[in-house]
């Protein structure tokens, strides 16, 4: 593991509610990890399993009309973000840390040329103004590899692409030069050879920018070609969180088992493909002890209790939360 200075960012024991008529029910819960420099964690699982509202914890941004953050901490360099201000959080976002979302369409301003909003961006996080922002943001697009960027500068979103417009939102998010790319689903609504170039291309940045990256996806069929770390999540919960080699080669939790079982692979009909039986509860409607229990062919009396996220005798860097296979190795707590 990386020395604590290394380290940009930090969750511990996170913890986020929403009030639904009335009463509050967490929609993650003691949710932890870290990411170290140049690394990229893959956080997945299912739709509804609480990425995004990790993410979005993460900056500062959970709807303040009904969800709030009742537990944990978010370390950055060491400082918690949690208690921090919405003036504070401004500095932050953008600057330290940068989101990327899943529907460029939607955080780009239709009315505005691509890249004056990227200009814009630069205005609002450096000291860079007028031309210096115009020839800087042309640097951008090209550095994101946005063709014939400098003729394409004034054309407005919806002359873009998809993996266009993803590209561009890449740009806005490395204007300030961040520590941290939090990407949420970013090529899920690209088809799959543009997915395929957004992630090289996402990768390339992380490794000449030394920045660190949490990826979030529902789809484990692309974690192996970008990230370094899985960090699966199921209901709320981490249940697992491994090295990826790790996480394909010896999944540990039977969730990730049957989340690994339902990628399409070229080495497989498409007939072997295994849809995991049953849906993520609700928020409102969480079991008590193992969330997954409903759902698990390996469930034991004992799952009615919430087992420990523990890391693995062989390999303490690989930690799952299920008492048969935690039982099955001899785990360090
Ligand atoms: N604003 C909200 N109010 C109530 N529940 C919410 C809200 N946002 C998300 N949730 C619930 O929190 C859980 C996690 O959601 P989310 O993080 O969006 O899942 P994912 O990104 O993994 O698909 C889901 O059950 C979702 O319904
Ligand atoms: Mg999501």
């Amino acid at each position: 593991m990386s020395e604590a200075g290394e380290l940009p960012l930090a969750v511990d024991g996170l913890t986020t509610a929403f009030r639904v008529e009335g009463r509050w029910y967490d929609a993650i819960r003691d949710v932890s990890f870290s990411v170290a420099r140049n690394e990229t964690l893959a956080l997945v699982g299912e739709s509804g399993c609480g990425k995004s509202i990790t993410a979005l914890s993460i900056m500062g941004l959970v709807p303040k009309a009904n969800g709030r953050i009742t537990a944990g901490r978010v370390l950055l360099d060491g400082r918690d973000l949690v208690p921090l201000d919405e003036t504070e959080m401004e500095k932050i976002r953008g600057n330290a840390i940068s989101m990327i979302f899943q529907e460029p369409m939607t955080s780009l301003n239709p009315v505005l040329p691509i890249g004056f909003q990227v200009a814009e961006a630069l205005r609002y996080h450096t000291a860079l103004t007028g031309e210096a922002a115009r020839a800087r943001a042309l640097a951008l697009l090209e550095h994101v590899k946005v063709p014939s960027a400098a003729r394409r500068f004034d054309d407005y979103p919806h002359q873009f692409s998809g993996g266009m417009r993803q590209r561009v939102m890449i740009a806005i998010a490395l204007a300030c030069s961040p520590q941290i790319i939090l990407a949420d689903e970013p090529t899920t609504a690209l088809d799959v050879t543009i997915q395929a170039q957004v992630l090289a291309l996402l990768a390339e940045l992380k490794s000449e920018t030394g920045m660190a990256m949490i990826f979030i996806t529902h789809n484990l069929g692309v974690v192996a070609s970008i990230a370094d770390r899985v960090a699966v999540m199921y209901a709320g919960d981490l249940i697992e969180i491994a090295p990826v080699e790790e996480l394909f080669e010896h999944p540990m939790h039977p969730y990730t088992e049957a989340l690994l079982s339902s990628i399409p692979r070229v080495d497989r009909d498409a007939g072997d493909l295994k849809p995991i039986a049953g849906q993520v509860p609700p928020i409102t409607a969480m079991p008590s002890g193992c969330r997954y229990a409903d759902r698990c062919p390996l469930r034991v009396p004992r799952c009615a209790t919430m087992p420990p996220l523990v890391g693995l005798a062989v390999d303490p860097n690989h930690q799952v939360r299920c008492w048969v296979r935690a039982a099955d190795e001899s785990v360090s707590a």
